[in-house]
């Protein structure tokens, strides 16, 4: 059967009612939450919130490392992370859902390799193509078929957090090239790329980034945002499921 594991951030804590779950340990520690299976069409959906169930995990202490673990031992080739954005650029209003083709990480003091000198062999990943696999190319083919606006590339500024940017910040950002910000791609995208796993990300822009914001950021916009657009992410992951991917289907049986 095919597998698609799903990370969901802000907005996207749970999937829906609870079809089973398993708790995973990992030689990095625990995951953010057991991993809950559900089985739509000839897929099964593997569902990890990377904040917790209850939103508890701020994006610089969330463990990136047993999450990406933990979906990797249950099997899972193929990963989407969700990803609740600030839209930098005019293209990326408030509302809009991007499947990025560009990262820059400015995170700061996560574990962010299994490459540590402990365990893992040292590897030097490639990573010019951030979300390089066939599943981003699948993402998009969905929203067409759903006829679903979302936008074919951007490039995405990781931060720290978990505060918002200073407008000065985001200045910044703009002119390093990045079209959206957000908290949580790193690294767990590189991360999945050490473990040999497909990832891509699906950002939904929930605010304007604070340099062009007309009224302070709140995370009353910012959750409200992310309701009106959470239906279309979870159309597109139903899609997935449904129409797996043929090569994954035969090395799966
Ligand atoms: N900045 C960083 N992360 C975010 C934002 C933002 O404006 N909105 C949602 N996640």
């Amino acid at each position: 059967m095919n597998l698609l594991g799903l990370i969901g951030g802000t907005g996207l804590d749970q999937w829906g009612g609870l079809e089973s779950e398993m708790g995973f340990e990992t030689p990095y520690g625990s995951p953010s939450a057991p991993v809950a299976y559900y089985e739509i069409g000839a897929s099964h959906l593997l569902f990890l919130a990377r904040h917790s169930h209850n939103h508890s995990i701020p994006p610089h202490r969330v463990n990136y490392r047993a999450n990406i673990h933990a979906l990797h031992q249950a099997g899972v080739k193929q990963v989407l992370g969700i990803n609740a954005v600030g839209g930098i650029t005019e293209r990326f209003g408030a509302g809009t859902m991007a499947v990025p083709d560009q990262l820059v990480d400015y995170t700061w003091g996560r574990e962010q390799s299994y490459s540590d000198g402990t365990t893992f062999g040292l590897q030097h990943i490639e990573f010019a193509e951030p979300f390089a696999g066939p599943l981003r190319q699948r993402v998009l083919a969905a929203a067409a078929d759903l006829k679903l606006n979302v936008v074919d590339g951007g490039c995405v500024a990781v931060v720290q957090g978990p505060r918002l940017e200073t407008a000065a910040e985001i200045c910044r950002l703009r002119e390093d090239g990045s079209d959206m910000v957000g908290m949580t791609t790193m690294p767990e995208a590189a991360l999945a790329r050490e473990l040999g796993m497909d990832y891509t990300a699906l950002c939904v822009v929930s605010n304007k980034a604070a340099d062009k914001a007309e009224e302070p950021i709140t995370m009353e916009e910012i959750h409200a945002n992310l309701a009106q657009a959470i239906g279309k992410v979870r159309a597109i992951v139903e899609y997935l499921c449904q129409h797996p991917e043929e090569s994954a289907e035969r090395e799966t049986g």
